[in-house]
């Protein structure tokens, strides 16, 4: 599904498995399919999707997984990383504050946990992101802002794609958090005022009520006013329905 030129959306609710965050495809500057997440509930659905992309309309041939080069996470949570081990040539990056967590394989840093039969990823490889990092892609680049948060390592992917600045949140708006995962309550509303701070005109959600991108600032303005610090444990939620529909 091409959401604009050269920006594709792979996994979602709806396009891949209830359980999977948005993973997007663009084409980094070097001409290869580059992953921002990649969900990983449903290998099936991933390299199905892949292949459905097309880099010009009158190409018939998608993407084969081998040919994704990087994979660029807003953090190491499984519904957001597990399509990792699909992508058999990519570099995987993520801030350092959750790589040790896919490094070794750890459940509660990774989120498996919470889903019944769920292993975890064991990716020795991984390499870091800085924050303020810049990635160069076909008409933008991708700029990496760490706020921590839901988790320690959690960044926001801002896709400047022919001037129209998206933001890929990860799950810090109107997210959910465990201690176990090392969310930082206290951090959580800084980021979502942080975020407005990147003027983001459109934000791809990670848990879409439709797939699609979103008005930014409604968006992130209604998760600041209702934003409550949600230290219950077992209360892992995701966002009500419609929460993404308010534009
Ligand atoms: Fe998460």
């Amino acid at each position: 599904m091409e959401l604009r030129t050269g920006l594709h959306l792979i996994t979602c609710a709806q396009l891949s498995h209830p359980w999977d965050a948005t993973g997007a495809l663009v084409w980094g500057a070097n001409g290869r399919p580059l992953m921002t997440d990649c969900g990983g509930f449903n290998p099936g659905a991933v390299v199905r999707n892949l292949a459905a992309v097309r880099r010009r309309r009158s190409s018939k041939r998608g993407v084969m997984p081998s040919e994704v080069d990087r994979l660029v996470l807003t953090h190491g949570h499984y519904d957001h990383a597990g399509g990792a081990t699909l992508l058999p040539k990519a570099r995987v990056l993520v801030h350092p504050g959750d790589a040790d967590g896919l490094r070794t394989g750890d459940p509660d840093r990774q989120a498996t946990f919470l889903y019944p039969g769920c292993d975890p990823l064991q990716l020795p490889h991984v390499e870091e992101l800085e924050d303020g990092q810049v990635i160069e892609i076909q008409g933008g680049y991708i700029e990496i802002h760490h706020f921590g948060a839901h988790t320690p390592g959690s960044v926001v992917h801002l896709i400047v794609l022919d001037g129209e600045r998206i933001l890929q949140p990860g799950d810090l708006i109107c997210g959910h958090g465990h201690t176990r995962t090392g969310t930082d309550f206290d951090a959580w509303l800084p980021a979502l005022y942080g975020m407005l701070e990147l003027e983001p005109d459109s934000i791809l959600p990670s848990h879409l009520d439709r797939p699609g991108l979103v008005m930014a600032e409604p968006v992130i303005a209604r998760a600041i006013a209702e934003f409550k610090p949600r230290r219950f444990d077992d209360n892992y939620r995701l966002p009500p329905e419609g929460f993404f529909s308010v534009v």
